[in-house]
């Protein structure tokens, strides 16, 4: 059943022209398609053509006008074959497709008033019959045919070339996409949109128009988007030297969708989550995902349309590069520290779990059974963060030399990671043989770290071990070559000059790790060094260190990297955390480790100028981050620790953390700007300590500042405290107010639902169960899924851990249903259930218990290839 990239054959027929007609209609939408055909030359004329279609019914197969026979082609699963064809063809289908009953948001579906279409991966082939892979290119030409009324806007790629009026109430509209470009890019929008306009003159003074097209009641959530896709056309000129190719950019947005935005050319579609925003509905981290998705997409239309992907196997050369252009777009516009600390912090928890868990894949996997499931953070963030450290290597001129070359060179192709990384190579004269292994090898390398120091000589020695643990199909793991950024911190908190076999280094530098264990001896040091290793994440690597407490303390304070500071503020309370989880496992008082509270005073006191830094410095280690830790996880000891180190925090530091509330009130009107955002950031952490601490006081304070709706980020943050404590005469009537106040909003209900469910409480997992029935609650749209059972399974680890094993039953059951509807959200959904390793022996049973329960089930095969996975 699976697929396997050393099976790849260029395909024996290549599309030079695609036509595609669309008569739309909820229930059965013909599809008309006349592709030219023109066989390869590497093929003879024995190769068959074959294409790809998915619950089709099919009414006419053709070839040069002549109507194949049933017994002249075989349908084979979701394969159409011709045995012979001519070498150069037209090839004619006509299909009936059923878009209002299309749960599986792939292909040409119905959200709300509106027909829309999600292509890639293999979406395209429920469209119609195609050579569906990435490595086949065509122009296209659609016409839209819709109804007057209730389709006035009829939307495909590229240019509308003609429209017109049609008899029965219907029109049409004509579009032409004049790049070549695989059918995964495709799109098509009809229904009753309002459009919001604006234009981009591009670097060479080209004049773009540019449409955002909406239902009418989130017209006025639209500025946002508008504003960040101008920014992103801006950046991508500048840091790149990228241009927009066609007159026309339109970006739509649907309720339905499987993730957060498409980037079909020249017509983005994307999930409404992931566009609309308004001060009063939207929180400071929306907004800022929203401009990091809408430029993911628009850079897309080089690093992805302009050079595809040759197979799906490649899917992070197009992803991890577009994923590291977003993320060097949003830290130039925003806080670079934070952005690296929160891109981080995402890569750490959560990849760091998938390479640790059943579905560990490599950034480039060699098979898979559906690829829709290998949208992963292995893909999209590992694969970024190995196109970092290709620029942190090269240095940001190479890597831009390497990147314009690259386009030139492979601009209208279908290519492999090879083809990137080989490129890079050339422009830098790096030979980058060993870096190649980090498309392939799985699973997250270990750094074991060293330092020595040898007074009378004044030398510090570094050595620096590297493994990378088995995974799945993999047991032996070569050395890779992993970049350590690095610096050491005197005793007086100054950097000092680093002086490596007599050459001088500066005070930061890269150490190239290539080889199982390596040395490094700095020379020239004084007593009391402290070494900061690894800035910024240099590489997607796990370190150890044995840093003393005091150690951790000095690089809090002094380190220049501010990820570092960070990092060393996680580390310090981490140890801390572990001894009270130890506490907690014995029955015994959890004490905090002073040395922490000392350190968070310093913080709090000592003025700064990088708010948002210093509010992440304050934020505790996630369950998440902690239960990563752990070689056996213990749900509630994570929680009941994190938990009182927290309120001890509160209980030592009240009054710095109410002074830090005070001094970041905003009296200025909400904008999500940097420096607005650093202080909200700041004074709600703040807001959680006080709460935290039990006072009454703290709760009114967090009552006053819902009651002021002053903006979403701040009534939300405030929702959630009192959602979240035991006070229910405060948390309740909030709550109601709260789902009166926006039943009209789906986005914000999403938000209402994930605040209710991801409280600490005992009475959670209930509170979902009776949200299920919540007329805005719907199984068929992934939002709402997200936002219910996402949340619960995801963030209120407690409560899905409960030891009856009700949290595993609950999530069991809604896989259990979605298999049916959309198999892709399904495998999506049930990933939490899988990681079951390194838990107590009773949860172990009662989570492969329920994945037993789902195997039982007629299994799409996104859902099947994730459970067997886990239970091998
Ligand atoms: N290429 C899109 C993006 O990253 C994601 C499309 C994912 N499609 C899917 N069926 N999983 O921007
Ligand atoms: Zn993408």
């Amino acid at each position: 059943q699976a697929i396997y990239l050393s099976d790849y054959r260029p395909p024996a027929y290549r599309v030079e022209k695609t036509e595609l007609t669309f008569d739309l209609d909820s229930h059965a939408t013909r599809v008309k398609a006349r592709l030219k055909l023109q066989r390869h030359p590497e093929y003879d004329a024995q190769a068959a053509l074959t294409l790809y279609g998915h619950g089709l019914v099919t009414e006419r197969v053709a070839i040069d006008g002549q109507t194949l026979l049933e017994s002249e082609y075989r349908i084979d699963g979701d394969q159409l074959i011709i045995d012979q064809v001519p070498a150069s063809c037209v090839l004619d289908t006509e299909v009936v497709i059923d878009p209002a009953n299309n749960t599986a948001l792939e292909g040409l579906y119905v959200s709300g008033p509106m027909f829309c279409t999600q292509c890639e991966p293999e979406g395209f082939r429920r469209i119609t019959w195609y050579p569906d892979r990435p490595d086949v290119m065509a122009v296209f030409t659609t016409t839209v045919i819709g109804d007057r009324q209730r389709q006035p806007v009829l939307l495909s790629n590229g240019n509308p070339i003609e429209r017109g009026e049609l008899p029965n109430g219907r029109h049409f509209v004509t579009w032409e996409d004049p790049h070549p470009k695989p059918s995964y890019l495709f799109a098509l929008v009809a229904g009753s949109l309002e459009c919001v306009r604006d234009s981009f003159t591009t670097m060479s003074g080209r004049e773009v128009a540019l449409e955002l097209w909406v239902e009418a009641q989130n017209l006025e959530k639209t500025d946002w988007a508008m504003a960040s896709l101008k920014r992103a056309m801006v950046w991508d000129e500048q840091a790149y030297g990228r241009e927009y190719d066609l007159d026309l950019f339109m970006i739509v947005a649907v309720d339905d969708f499987n993730m957060g935005a498409m980037e079909n050319k020249g017509l983005n579609i994307f999930n409404s989550a992931a566009v609309l925003a308004n001060p009063q509905t939207t929180t400071d981290a929306t907004f800022q995902r929203i401009e990091g998705i809408v430029a993911h997409e628009y850079f897309h239309n080089w690093s992805g349309n302009r050079v595809t992907c040759r197979d799906w196997f490649q899917l992070a050369l197009k992803e991890g590069f577009t994923v590291f252009r977003d993320q060097s777009f949003s830290s130039d516009i925003n806080s670079a520290p934070v952005k690296r600390i929160e891109d981080a912090a995402l890569l750490r928890t959560l990849q760091f779990a998938e390479d640790a868990g059943p579905t560990a894949h490599p950034v480039r996997p060699d098979h898979f059974i559906e690829i829709s499931n290998f949208y992963t953070l292995t893909i999209y963030e590992k694969g970024a963060e190995i196109v970092r450290m290709l620029s942190n290597l090269l240095g940001e001129e190479t890597f831009r030399r390497g990147s314009d070359l690259y386009f030139e060179r492979f601009d209208g192709q279908a290519v492999r990671v090879e083809d990137f990384v080989e490129t890079m190579a050339e422009v830098s004269g790096e030979d980058l043989t060993q870096f190649m292994r980090w498309y392939a090898q799985a699973g997250t390398p270990q750094l074991a770290a060293n330092g020595d120091y040898d007074a009378e000589q004044r030398r510090f020695t570094l050595t620096i071990a590297q493994r990378t643990p088995p995974t799945p199909g993999q047991d032996d793991k070569k050395p890779l070559h992993v970049p350590v950024r690095m610096g050491l911190i005197a005793a007086d908190g100054q950097p000092i000059e680093l002086i490596l076999g007599g050459e001088s280094y500066g005070t930061d530098t890269v150490l190239h790790l290539r080889e199982v264990e390596q040395q490094w001896v700095f020379d020239n040091v004084d007593e009391g060094a402290v070494p900061s290793l690894l800035r910024g994440l240099s590489a997607p690597v796990r370190l150890e260190y044995p840093w003393s407490r005091d150690e951790l303390s000095h690089l809090m304070r002094f380190d220049e990297d501010g990820f570092n500071r960070w990092d060393a503020t996680q580390r310090l309370a981490l140890m801390a955390i572990e001894e009270m989880m130890v506490a907690h496992q014995r029955g015994e008082l959890m004490a905090l480790d002073a040395r922490l509270i000392e350190a968070f005073r310093h913080l709090l006191r000592e003025p700064t100028d990088d708010k948002a830094v210093l509010a992440e410095m304050l934020r505790l280690p996630s369950e998440a981050w902690i239960a990563e830790q752990q070689s056996h996880v213990d749900i509630d000891a994570i929680h009941g620790a994190r938990r009182a180190a927290i309120e001890q925090l509160a209980d030592n530091l009240f009054a710095e953390f109410e002074s830090v509330y005070h001094a970041n009130q905003q009296t200025e009107a909400y904008a999500p700007t940097p420096e607005q955002i650093a202080s909200r950031s700041l004074k709600n952490v703040a807001l959680s300590y006080l709460v935290a601490n039990g006072e009454p006081e703290a709760l009114n304070m967090a009552l006053a500042q819902y009651e002021a709706d002053h903006n979403m980020t701040d009534v939300r943050a405030a929702l959630t405290l009192l959602a979240h404590s035991d006070r229910a005469d405060l948390g309740d009537p909030a709550i109601r107010a709260f789902g009166e106040r926006w039943a009209h909003d789906s986005l914000v209900m999403d938000q209402w639902f994930a605040t209710q469910v991801t409280r600490p409480q005992a009475d959670a997992l209930e509170r979902v169960r009776f949200l299920m029935n919540h007329p805005a609650f719907s199984i068929k749209n992934p939002n709402r899924v997200r936002a219910l059972v996402g949340a619960f399974t995801q963030q209120n680890r407690v409560n899905f851990h409960r030891l009856d094993g009700e949290g595993y039953r609950l999530l069991a059951d809604v896989v259990i249903e979605l298999n049916r509807l959309n198999p892709e959200i399904a495998a999506r959904m049930i990933v939490p259930l899988t990681r079951y390793h390194r838990l107590d022996d009773k949860r172990q049973a009662l989570m492969r218990g329920e994945l037993e329960r789902i195997r039982k089930e007629n299994l799409s095969r996104n859902v099947f290839e994730v459970v067997e996975k886990a239970l091998a």
